[in-house]
């Protein structure tokens, strides 16, 4: 099975794992990416089961909508039971690196005022240390070159990503050469830099399970 396959098969798990939690009120949070957006597909097809959810970047918006979805803004919800999104690195307390598609702020806003995270992924995503995918970070644009220093006195190489802004309007800086073995302290450090919006780690908020495909079935992890 090809990574798309496997994660396919993770997003088919996150549908049947929340179809009990599903009630014409509920509201599912919404990640970005490519395994968010097979999700999305899959949760598309049981569109009437739920209220509708809210999403954490414009692109998944768009595609909900294609979709028939109802998308709220977050500020008009009182409660998001499940949040469901894709990851680029997961260590096995379900710690994460995410912001490969550079939605991570409006991700981690999702994720910290859901009931249960949901974390979808192939077996690729799973390592024993953090810090192989370099670590996204939404900066506002003016503090670019000071975010840059403060990141290289904690340790890493920060690259500005070609071309990119966000949806909040920012830049991304992705962090290479670092091997995370404290990611609460490091979560915390980095968003701690004057400029920082916030950083791709979730560790003082981390995933509560993580589907993840492999070429034998899915495997449920828990933290
Ligand atoms: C976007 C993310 C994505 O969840 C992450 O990059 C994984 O993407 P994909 O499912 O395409 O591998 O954090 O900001």
């Amino acid at each position: 099975m090809d990574q798309d396959a496997l994660k396919q098969a993770a997003a088919r798990a996150a549908a049947d794992y929340i179809d009990p939690m599903l009630t014409t009120t509920t509201i599912v949070g919404i990640g970005t990416g490519s395994t968010a957006d097979y999700f999305i597909d899959y949760l598309a097809e049981v569109k009437h089961k739920f209220d509708g959810a809210v999403s954490s970047s414009v692109a998944s918006e768009t595609r909900m909508r294609g979709h028939g979805i109802p998308v709220y803004d977050l500020n008009s919800v009182d409660e998001i039971p499940v949040y469901v999104d894709g990851v680029d690195e997961s260590n096995h307390r379900l710690e994460l690196i995410k912001g490969g598609g550079g939605a991570l702020t409006r991700e981690k806003i999702v994720a910290s005022v859901s009931g249960e995270f949901v974390c979808i992924a192939d077996e690729s995503k799973l390592v024993d240390t953090l810090g192989t995918y370099p670590l996204p970070v939404e900066v506002i644009p003016m503090a670019r070159g000071a975010v840059a220093r403060a990141l290289v006195g904690l340790g890493g190489e920060p690259v500005w990503r070609d071309d990119f802004t966000t949806d909040n309007g920012n830049i991304i800086l992705d962090v290479h050469g670092l091997s995370i073995t404290d990611a609460t302290g490091l979560e915390a450090a980095i968003n701690n830099i004057t400029g920082v919006v916030t950083c791709g780690l979730f560790a003082a908020r981390p995933a509560d399970v993580l589907l993840l495909g492999r070429p034998g079935g899915v495997d449920t992890l828990r933290a």
